[in-house]
């Protein structure tokens, strides 16, 4: 088991490797007789009963979900903005997992207190609030509520996000396109703001924003998305380049496509759309949501200490083709 200490080391089955040094990891005998038998299971049993191409999927999701890394976060404390569902929702799960102090953010407050109870029930430590990232207002209040509650604010990830049906540019109506950036843009830029003037306090700190794949080639029906993403790397690689040297990282990510409440809105439902997509990403299926959880937590801990101003495609391959 590998674990990342927040604050330097790397911990694998009880052994500490000083930061930076890179181990190698060599399988147990029973993962090599696991990974020799599941092979061959795979090969020769499993695509007969179910298929050939259901079998390799399988296996690949079985992957991503059995989780080798684990994160160490105690006294940390993480704000995770869209908690309330699908990747902020995982990701604000993981940091609790990992022992972090976690702010849940929502519009969805019942959701968010709901995920929040949660983790104080498994032994951890979290709190609820209602926050409209759209609103500088409601922002402020959500990083003072942190400092009140948890004494300081150690990493943040600005999640948030909302999409369209497909629209073409001509046909895109101003409150549709206002209503996108306010909260995919404004939102990622009040959110920094105010997490970076606490940061700044403290001479540390890490923010992760979440941009897509539309924030680096356009998206068909789905302008005004595409622009408030480009703009949040934008944003992204400025605040890296002004904060860089008083200790505040910022990065972001890029998910691909990813099975979340999202995905089904913007497919409509339509399971056949969703297919097509799947087959479009070179893995075969789509992420999931611990799978960005996995890269946030990895940009926030100090094993990316030398990791700013990036633009992580956690795609699947999507974006190489
Ligand atoms: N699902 C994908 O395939 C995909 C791909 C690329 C990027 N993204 C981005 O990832 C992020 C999360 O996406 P998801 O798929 O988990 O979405 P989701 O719709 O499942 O969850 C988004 C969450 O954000 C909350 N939210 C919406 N508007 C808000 C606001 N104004 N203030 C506070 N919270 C608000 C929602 O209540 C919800 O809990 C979004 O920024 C999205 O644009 C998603």
């Amino acid at each position: 088991m590998r674990t990342f200490n927040s604050s330097s080391n790397i911990l694998i089955n009880g052994k500490l490797f000083p930061h930076g040094v890179t181990p190698v990891l060599s399988p147990s005998p029973f993962a090599k007789w696991f990974k020799i038998h599941s092979f061959w299971f795979e090969i020769f049993f499993v695509p007969a009963i179910k298929g050939c191409s259901f079998a390799s999927h399988k296996h690949l999701n079985d992957h991503a979900m059995s989780k080798q890394v684990k994160y160490d976060f105690r006294d940390t404390v993480a704000l995770v903005t869209g908690a309330a569902q699908g990747m902020g929702l995982a990701t604000a799960k993981a940091f609790g997992e990992a022992g972090a102090s976690v702010v849940l953010a929502d519009v969805n407050i019942g959701a968010v207190q709901a995920a929040a109870d949660e983790i104080i029930k498994n032994g951890g430590k979290a709190i609820a609030v209602k926050c409209d990232v759209a609103n500088e207002q409601q922002v402020k209040a959500m990083i003072e509520k942190t400092v009140a509650t948890f004494g300081k604010l150690d990493v943040a990830y600005n999640n948030a996000g909302i999409n369209t049906l497909e629209i073409e540019i001509a046909d895109l109506s101003r409150t549709d396109y206002d209503r996108i950036i306010s909260i995919n843009q404004n939102g990622v830029w009040f959110c920094m703001q105010y997490e970076i003037r606490q940061m700044l306090k403290q001479s540390s700190g890490v923010i992760v924003n979440c941009s897509s794949l539309a924030g680096f080639v356009g998206a068909r029906g789905r302008a005004a998305y595409s622009a408030s993403k480009y703009a949040v790397i934008g944003m992204t690689k400025s605040a890296a380049l002004e904060y860089a040297a008083r200790g505040i990282r910022v990065n972001a990510v890029c998910p691909g496509m990813f099975e979340t409440p999202m995905a089904d809105f913007i497919t409509d439902g339509n399971k056949a759309v969703l297919k097509e997509m799947t087959k479009a990403a070179p893995m075969g299926r789509l992420g999931q949501p611990e799978e960005i959880a996995d890269a946030v937590l990895w940009l926030c801990s100090d094993g990316s200490s030398y990791v700013t101003g990036e633009a992580l495609w956690v795609d699947g391959g999507f974006l190489s083709q």
